[in-house]
């Protein structure tokens, strides 16, 4: 019999939406195992938090098989600083920190600026043709993936191939992908990593002003990263900088819509809220729902021992909406302060691009709501049919 307090993320209505699911899962224990997926779950505050600092609980990648098929995809997972624990996770952290400066950020304002303008100044055009654009295709989309593209250094001209890469391989987190959609992330982690290969070698005889140009220069203590390292490190940076991005950003929009009078107390004055109102949408409706670690030891979190070798999943979505940690969890409140939410993760995997991806999509924020400060949903937006990634397909609006 299946368990009634499980999570069935094969479920349409739980993907649709997740958060009475959690509710519930919140209710009955701090956290608990799930049949339908073989792993504990983590759906308080307090766990999920718990876990993603837990030092005895690692991200440990599990090869694919057959390894021929699999190969490029194995090595960029099992070489990259999302996928390794320490000392080599404390290594390749040192490194791209050390090339990831808050200063290399902070200079990037006029660029996402002037892409914002950009995109825009098309999405006007679309408004005064076609009476409305699609906030996520127009905007939300384009934005991170140009940004990201810029400071790594990757020519725009490659943009779309990059998006395409980035989105059949992360078909690959979701549960039960098809043949098709496999045989499409193979191909395109040998693309991708042949594309980085070429243009960190270019790079390497022809330095430029670009992140690229800094991880294959950047040492820490004598030590380089090896040429799988570099290639891993650009393509996690490509990946992981834009897709929770988008997502976040159209989530949260959405939310904003569905909450027309935070919609217009945000529009009234976008530089005085879009911090906090950042914030919120990233809490709300998180992009990223569920990160797993493995126990290397056992580990005890809450009432409940996960032994050697047994799985557990933070739930971030249903983490930030925890009636323990916040006060009416489920109200939108672009005003919330202080906002302890665990949208970036906690620990050592802590986003390192959450600086980043504040800067962006604040400015983003303010600068769309500046300029469309009417902008309300045109139609139903279309959601993705995924749990983990979670996101919208697309959003059209008008003013
Ligand atoms: C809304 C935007 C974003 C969200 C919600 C987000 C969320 C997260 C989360 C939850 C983790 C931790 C995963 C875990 O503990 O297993 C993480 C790690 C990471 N993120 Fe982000 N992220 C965002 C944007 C970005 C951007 C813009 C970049 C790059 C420029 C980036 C690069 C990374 C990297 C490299 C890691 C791995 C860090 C490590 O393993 O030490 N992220 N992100």
């Amino acid at each position: 019999m299946m368990n009634q307090l499980d999570l069935d993320i094969s479920d349409e209505q739980v993907r649709i939406n997740p958060y009475p699911t959690f509710s519930n899962l919140r209710q009955s224990g701090e956290i608990i195992w799930s049949e339908l997926l073989g792993i504990w779950l983590a759906p308080t505050h307090a766990t999920a938090n718990a876990v993603l600092r837990a030092k005895t609980l690692g991200r440990i990648f599990t090869p694919k098989e057959p390894e021929g098929d699999w190969g490029i995809f194995n090595w960029l997972h099992a070489d990259s600083i999302l996928d390794s624990e320490p000392p080599k996770h404390t290594r390749l952290r040192a490194l791209v920190q050390k090339a990831f400066t808050p200063g290399r950020i902070n200079s990037l304002k006029p660029n996402i600026v002037e892409i914002c303008q950009g995109l825009l100044d098309d999405a006007e055009t679309k408004l005064t043709r076609d009476g409305h654009f699609d906030l996520l295709a127009d905007f939300a989309e384009p934005l991170p993936v140009l940004v990201i593209a810029d400071l790594l250094g990757v020519p725009r001209q490659a943009v779309s191939d990059l998006r395409r890469w980035s989105q059949d391989i992360v078909k690959m987190y979701e549960v039960a992908p098809s043949e098709l959609e496999t045989k499409a992330a193979q191909d395109s982690c040998s693309q991708f990593s042949e594309f980085i290969s070429q243009l960190a070698n270019q790079r390497g005889s022809e330095p430029q002003a670009d992140l690229i140009t800094a991880l294959v220069e950047v040492e820490e203590a004598g030590e380089r990263l090896n040429e799988h390292e570099l290639i891993a490190m650009c393509i996690l940076l490509l990946n992981a900088g834009h897709e929770a991005s988008v997502n976040g950003f159209g989530n949260g929009f959405v939310a904003l819509c569905q909450h027309p009078q935070q919609l217009a107390l945000l529009a009234q004055d976008p530089n005085l809220h879009a911090r906090t109102a950042l914030e919120e949408m990233m809490r709300f409706d998180s992009p990223l729902q569920l990160f797993e670690r493995t126990a290397i030891q056992d580990t005890q979190i809450g009432s409940v021992t996960i032994t050697a070798g047994q799985k557990v999943g933070a739930l971030l979505g249903a983490a930030n909406r925890d009636p323990a940690v916040f006060e009416n969890a489920d109200d939108f409140n672009i005003l919330r302060e202080p906002n302890p939410h665990i949208a970036f993760g906690a620990g050592i995997h802590f986003c390192i691009g959450a600086p980043l991806a504040r800067l962006e999509m604040q400015t983003a924020l303010t600068m769309l709501l500046t300029r469309f400060p009417t902008l309300h949903l045109a139609g139903p937006a279309q959601q993705r049919p995924t749990f983990v990634l979670r996101g919208w397909q697309s959003i059209p609006v008008s003013i």
